[in-house]
């Protein structure tokens, strides 16, 4: 049986060819790791491309051709800028010149852990100064089931323009990894959730220009849900795995081993590692979104809060291995010179965003050992980034460092730190992600017996 769509409305048939012959004008408001993919997604697939944001410095170099974002290559944005098919802007009114426009601002909490809708709201008022009929919306942040159309819906049709009507609107969740080169932008299937079917289908249109596989729900509220069951599924698995750590701590077994073995099962189990806690703009505060929307409606989200106890109190855990380890030569933290290997969120990647790190050597700190770093990603930590409140500089990694340092404490382990030198030439290792392959006695792993 064939089904045929229903015809769409005048302004979305209007829109939709316009983005089939990809004469639409797009944008993309809020150029961070989410946005500027985005943004070049679109150039690439032959849209012209407005970017929009606060910050004049990302503006400015754009508009120079480049990047500042890791995953993001300066020679594409040099080609589609060179092209123009690429540029950016500070100034609200060129919502006015669009087409459809993404919104891809930060979605915080604040410090009661209650979502902070500021940044979309103002990206929202903004673009409702500028709203004109046939507009696309489409709001990418991550954010709790309603928010489309409980708060972005009625911010725009202030004016009198009707969504669905006058204009279109959709939420379609940002799924970026930072730093994963296999799944990107471009080949993760994006899921898309319009007010009516004329929003989907232009929502759809859009993406299906630019990304490999769009998948339709129902809804905006379905859309914001699926990216909230994806982060809290691994938010809630890997509070699991962490208290399995301390479980296998106290019995004397490798956590790390038991993990392993358990991932030979062909089916039925997936394997999440532990670690030295959360980090990032996503997995430690989304799931909040969803337990503060459902308190509304008298639900308490158990698993949620009990993974955030969990996954909050690993950097704990790894100053008391810092403890021992300190502990097992006659040493007491203060006093100790502690080098802290890695300190972006994790691997590979720049970002300190709620970094563990910052938790572990702000407590080391204040237990009085005299805290360095070495981090290839991070060359400087401002002292306003973390609760040490000092400024400080990445170390060289070298046999000097390695032993001057009373204990080494592996935080973040990237690529490109040289395992064999570290095991080699530091007094102790609290190593907290298995970097260290293989039992020594002068290395102190997160869930596993000390040798
Ligand atoms: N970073 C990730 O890995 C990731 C993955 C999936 C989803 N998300 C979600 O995507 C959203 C964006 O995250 P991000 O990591 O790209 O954030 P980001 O901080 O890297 O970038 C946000 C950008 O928005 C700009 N901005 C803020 N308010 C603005 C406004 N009113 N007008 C114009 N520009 C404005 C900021 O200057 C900044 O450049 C968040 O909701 C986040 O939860 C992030």
């Amino acid at each position: 049986m064939t089904t045929t769509s229903p015809p769409l409305p005048t302004a979305a048939e209007t829109l939709r060819q316009k983005l089939a012959a990809r004469t639409a004008r797009v944008g993309v408001v809020g150029l961070g790791y989410v946005g500027l993919p985005l943004a070049v997604e679109l150039a690439r697939a032959g849209f012209k491309t407005t970017g929009i944001d606060l910050d004049k410095r990302k503006v400015d170099a754009i508009n120079r051709g480049e990047s500042y974002i890791q995953d993001v290559p300066t020679k594409d944005v040099a080609e589609f800028h060179e092209a123009g098919r690429l540029s950016a802007t500070t100034d609200p009114a060129s919502v006015a010149t669009l087409d459809t426009v993404n919104i891809c601002v930060p979605t915080p909490l604040r410090k009661t852990k209650d979502p902070d809708l500021s940044y979309v709201v103002s990206a929202v008022e903004m673009i409702a100064a500028h709203l004109h009929p046939g507009l696309l919306v489409i709001l990418e942040s991550t954010t709790y089931p309603g928010t489309t159309d409980e708060v972005v819906q009625p911010i725009l049709e202030k004016g009198g323009l009707k969504a669905g009507r006058d204009f279109f609107l959709a939420f379609s969740p940002e799924r970026v990894d930072p730093g994963n080169e296999k799944w990107t932008t471009k080949n993760v299937p994006k899921i898309v959730g319009g007010l009516t079917p004329a929003c989907s289908a232009l929502a759809k249109a859009l993406y299906g220009a630019s990304i490999d596989t769009v998948i339709e729900v129902s809804s905006p509220k379905v859309a914001e849900m699926v990216k909230l069951l994806e982060n809290t599924f691994r938010a809630v698995n890997i509070g699991l795995v962490n208290e399995l750590a301390l479980m296998c701590d106290r019995l004397g077994i490798s956590v790390w081993e038991v993990v392993d073995a358990a991932a030979t099962k062909p089916f039925g189990f997936m394997p999440f590692y532990p670690g030295p806690g959360l980090g990032g703009h996503c997995i430690p505060i989304d799931p909040f979104y969803l337990s503060w929307k459902v308190k509304e409606v008298g639900f308490e989200a158990r698993f949620i809060e009990l993974a955030g106890h969990v996954n909050g109190a690993m950097p704990h855990h790894v100053v008391d291995k810092v403890t021992d380890a300190l502990n097992s030569h006659g040493k007491a933290v203060r006093g100790a010179n502690v080098l802290v290997l890695g300190i972006s969120y994790k691997r590979d990647i720049d970002d300190m965003r709620e970094s563990p790190a910052l938790d572990v050597m702000g407590v080391l700190q204040q237990k009085g050992a005299a805290i360095s770093y070495h981090d290839p990603y991070v060359p400087t930590l401002l002292g306003r980034d973390w609760p040490g409140s000092v400024d400080l500089h990445s170390v060289p990694l070298t046999t000097q460092a390695l032993e001057r340092a009373d204990c080494v404490v592996i935080v973040t382990d990237h690529k490109a730190l040289d395992y064999t030198l570290i095991l080699r030439h530091a007094k102790l290792i609290v190593d907290s992600r298995n970097a260290i392959k293989g039992a020594h006695a002068h290395v102190f792993k997160l869930g596993a017996p000390a040798t």
